[in-house]
């Protein structure tokens, strides 16, 4: 049996992402299961790591992709709670860019019942990392007043619509007004980012992050309320229109904010960081997030666009010039 996947042999545009067919190995460790895949989600992440800059990345050549959405193909001996043909999403840890891929069990869920396949593709990484950044680092309470840094994408969409359940008084950054409808949708103010440094308020509760420059975070820490949190989740300001900028680089190198204890203290603030891989390795997490995943099903992924895989990097170019919008994902069948 062969398998089509999109591979990174060397670092570069999106025109360095090859696609390759290879012979599959269907042998399986006992708590693995192979899924013949439907979608693949595609995220920021992917473009950092495209670029040499993902510190966490497997050595080249290796296939990008954390996450999945399709049918099992096979389960190994000690898998008891998943049947050949049913439908499932998983997080894949690298690989997910794939036709067929393995994945543990511990990272396998149902696709519950209120979702197709698409949003099912759509959800495992995005979920996983609001739900963690709002709920379990930012406790957010519905007096609340936050801020989302990459509100239009994949994480952002599905912050807004947990913030609005919450009932949270919510605004969101965009590079551009034609986005705008993306976070009124969801209830949340928009501002253009560049226009954020002028807002007038400063009594924000909890500010997420993607940018990761000195500049963005000063802004940031201004506006922030007293005991207010600001919580990093990318480096977005390392990537300028889908390169790596050597010069932003070795600004936002030069530049990366440091803190003394005495600033802390002083300016009654949080500063917090997450990597979500970090989490996604520990099955007690990988337990608690899957639960909450099947509560939270009001959830709607906004999927921006669905390519064929052999459009892998016209989804990656779409993504690093910021046209997309909402989650992209690639189709497999
Ligand atoms: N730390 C973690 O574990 C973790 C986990 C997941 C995601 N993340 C990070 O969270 C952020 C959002 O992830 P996502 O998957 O939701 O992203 P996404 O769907 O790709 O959305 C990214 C959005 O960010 C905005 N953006 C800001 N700076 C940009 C730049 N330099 N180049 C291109 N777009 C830029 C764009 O929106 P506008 O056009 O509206 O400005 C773009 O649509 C990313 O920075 C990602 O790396 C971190």
């Amino acid at each position: 049996m062969k398998k089509t996947s999109v591979v990174i042999k060397k670092f570069g545009n999106a025109q360095s992402l090859k696609i390759e067919e290879s012979e599959l190995d269907t042998n399986l460790e006992p708590d693995e299961v192979l899924i013949d895949v439907h979608y693949s989600g595609i995220n920021f992440a992917d473009i950092v790591m495209r670029l040499g800059l993902y510190q966490d990345a497997p050595p080249k050549p290796f296939i990008p992709g954390y996450e999945v959405s399709g049918k099992i193909l096979k389960v190994g001996d000690h898998v008891k709670n998943f049947k050949v043909g049913e439908s499932v999403l998983a997080g894949t840890r690298f690989g997910g860019y794939s036709s067929v891929v393995k994945a543990k069990k511990t990272h396998v869920l149902q696709v519950p019942q209120n979702y197709t396949m698409e949003q099912a593709g759509a959800l495992p990484v995005s979920f996983m990392t609001a739900y963690l950044c709002l709920f379990e680092i930012g406790r957010i309470k519905k007096s609340d007043k936050v801020l989302i840094d990459c509100a239009t994408g994949g994480v952002g969409s599905i912050c807004l619509q947990m913030l609005e359940k919450i009932g949270c008084e919510t605004y969101g950054l965009s590079t551009t007004k034609k986005k705008f409808k993306n976070i009124t949708q969801y209830g949340a103010t928009p501002i253009l980012r560049n226009e954020f440094k002028d807002f007038p308020d400063k009594d924000f509760n909890f500010i997420i992050n993607s940018s990761g420059s000195r500049e963005t975070t000063n802004e940031h820490i201004k506006h922030l309320d007293l005991g207010g949190q600001l919580l990093y989740l990318g480096v977005s300001s390392m990537i300028d229109n889908g390169k790596k900028s050597y010069l932003k680089l070795a600004k936002s190198l030069i530049t990366v904010p440091w803190f003394l204890s005495f600033g802390f203290m002083m300016n009654n603030y949080t500063i917090s960081g997450i990597n979500v891989l970090n989490y996604f390795d520990d099955p007690k997490w990988a337990e608690i997030v899957f639960k909450k995943l099947v509560e939270h099903s009001y959830l709607k992924p906004s999927i921006g666009k669905i390519y064929p895989f052999d459009q892998v990097s016209q989804a990656h170019l779409d993504l690093e010039q910021s046209k997309a919008v909402g989650k992209l994902l690639l189709h497999w069948k």
